[in-house]
């Protein structure tokens, strides 16, 4: 049980046992957050997000953090798989846009026509290419790896379908495009951590992108779970609050670059 009297958060355990901490201590943000982000589930308010005209399904933290990195790496091409409404592509377009190079690459089994011509509409449109199928589907991996140009740095985000084996056999097509230095990222590991809450699912404990990422650091060397540094912190947080736990793996500067094909749709 979790209260909070005046300046002080006390969690009581099942055993009865009391701490208490005062509301301006790191422990105290982080239970507070974490009851945020359960609450915040529960009355879906990353559903009350936009980017730039197009809806965004994230927490704007998540966004914040995800910033940071891409301006850090300053990739040639950020991969997503999962556009939905698109607000995401169009997102990291517009960063990428504000740096001066780069372009975008997003993956969904469906893109609705009217968030299609919504994109393809946008004024950042000639950043962004649209691929349509499986992001698991052989032909859609082999499609994606053609518009990479050999030597260009890719930074990968995973965010379509989260049960494990698709997040794993993503983190396994994809990973062979992160160029060493940057990052394939799992979105959404907080799904473990919600389990009983409204629009979860039982298996959700075990089948996530947490458990995928577990499985795929065991069978792969050339990766880390890796935090990136904040840029910039006078504060006492030293974590995120997000829905990403665990969620970024960086490729070690060590890893042998794959050479492909030039592809290169791009102006
Ligand atoms: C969580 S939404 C993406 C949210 C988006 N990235 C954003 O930030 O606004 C997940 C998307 O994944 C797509 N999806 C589901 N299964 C997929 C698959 N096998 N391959 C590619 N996309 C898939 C869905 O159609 C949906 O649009």
């Amino acid at each position: 049980m979790i209260t909070i009297v005046d300046d002080k958060v006390m969690v009581t355990d099942e055993q009865g046992n009391t701490q208490s901490f005062g509301i301006g201590t790191p422990e105290a943000f982080q239970i507070i957050s974490n009851v945020w982000l359960r609450s915040g589930w529960d009355t879906k308010y990353v559903y009350s997000f936009s980017w730039l005209g197009r809806p965004v399904i994230q927490l704007p933290e998540d966004m914040i953090r995800i910033q940071e990195l891409i301006y850090e790496l300053k990739p040639d091409v950020v991969i997503e798989t999962g556009i939905a409404h698109g607000g995401s592509l169009v997102y990291y377009a517009s960063i990428l846009n504000a740096i001066g190079k780069g372009r975008v690459i997003g993956i969904d089994i469906e893109i609705r026509p009217h968030n299609r011509a919504a994109i393809e509409e946008h004024r950042l449109a000639p950043m962004i290419h649209l691929v349509e199928g499986s992001s698991i589907d052989a032909d859609v991996v082999a499609q994606v790896r053609s518009l990479v140009v050999a030597g260009e740095k890719v930074l990968v985000i995973l965010d379509s379908n989260h049960e494990c084996d698709h997040v794993l056999a993503e983190l396994e097509a994809y990973g062979q495009l992160v160029t060493p230095g940057s990052y394939i990222v799992a979105c959404d590991g907080i799904m473990q951590e919600v389990v009983g809450a409204p629009r979860t699912s039982p298996d959700w404990k075990y089948n996530n992108p947490q458990q995928a990422v577990r499985i795929f650091l065991e069978q792969n060397q050339e990766f880390e779970l890796v935090e990136p540094d904040f840029p910039f912190n006078e504060g006492m947080i030293m974590e995120r609050v997000t829905y990403w736990p665990n969620a970024y793996l960086k490729k070690n500067t060590s890893s042998v670059e794959k050479q492909w094909e030039v592809g290169g749709i791009f102006p």
